[in-house]
């Protein structure tokens, strides 16, 4: 199969929730790219390229537009950026068993006057409400492999006028999912994706995105970021406070990721890879682990 053909693990590899295994197509990627930066021939234009290639393959494999589409350098930074939707008196609604950076910079929105509720995970879709702004979180628990059922969770949330934040995370890639049907989604690529850590997604439905305030730009959010580069003192900053949106946060990560291999290989096979494991042997293989994490 040409996806596993990619894989060079010396052993059975269980640890990819916590940290993903690089593909032959990643590694030569970035050995290229390492190759041109040491001998100073990085073409910093060229990155334009790869980033517009790496969002298009993201977005058909989260069916997500093009233009909702940004890239982040982390996921705790999307969520942060994402928290900017809540004002005082507003509720959000956490799973208590969720990933950290999901939880850490919504749970900060209480200093505010946001009321923050956490629910058990298999009780967190019947704890949406009318009085629920948002809920945010992950479509698979990376602690135990746990899947929320996404249509009832957006289902449930559009009939009650809800926000919905999902951390795709540890699902991306083998997981069927329309991203579209969630106000922002966040991901890390350097899991089921085989990428480098330092890179990742977000998606935010254009309505949405009005609201929000975009406070991780870096140059690289600025509408056209290479004439824009230095333009501090205007008036008005020329950015783009989200789609058609490229960067949330934090600058480019370095961005050759394998998603083009993704792209390119046979999704048959990667399904194959990918398959979820039983929520009983999902944590084993964190704790058993695979070295040096
Ligand atoms: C569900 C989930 N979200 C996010 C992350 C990574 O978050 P960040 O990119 O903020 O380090 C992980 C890493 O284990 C995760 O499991």
């Amino acid at each position: 199969m040409q996806a596993q053909a990619q894989f060079q693990a010396e052993a059975t590899y269980l640890n990819t929730a916590t940290v993903g295994l690089a593909c032959d197509a990643a590694i030569n990627a970035l050995q290229d790219d390492l190759a041109k930066w040491r001998s100073g021939n990085v073409d910093a234009f060229h990155y334009d390229n790869l980033i517009a290639e790496c969002r298009v393959s993201y977005g058909s494999l989260i069916n997500a537009q093009l233009d909702r589409v940004a890239i982040l350098s982390q996921v705790s930074v999307g969520t942060g950026v994402a928290a900017t939707l809540l004002q005082s008196g507003d509720e959000v609604l956490l799973a208590e068993e969720d990933f950290t950076s999901v939880l850490f910079p919504l749970l900060q929105t209480a200093d505010r006057g946001v009321r923050v509720r956490t629910a058990p995970l298999n009780r967190i879709i019947d704890q949406i409400g009318p009085s629920t702004t948002m809920v945010a979180v992950s479509s698979v628990q990376s602690a135990d492999g746990r899947v929320i059922d996404l249509d009832r969770l957006a289902s449930t949330a559009k009939s009650n006028n809800t926000l919905t934040l999902v951390d795709l995370t540890q699902s991306a890639s083998w997981l069927a999912c329309n991203a579209d049907d969630f106000s922002i989604t966040v991901c890390g690529a350097y899991k089921w994706l085989c990428s480098p850590r330092g890179s990742g997604f977000m998606t935010v439905q254009p309505e949405v995105a009005d609201q929000m305030t975009a406070i991780s730009s870096g140059w690289y959010a600025g509408e056209k970021p290479w004439e824009s580069i230095a333009s501090a003192g205007q008036e008005r900053p020329p950015f783009r406070p989200v789609p058609g949106l490229v960067s949330l946060g934090g600058g480019r990560a370095r961005p050759r990721f394998a998603l083009r291999a993704w792209a390119d290989s046979d999704w048959q096979a990667q399904r194959w890879f990918g398959q979820p494991l039983p929520s009983r042997i999902w944590p084993r293989t964190i704790q058993l682990g695979h070295r040096g994490h």
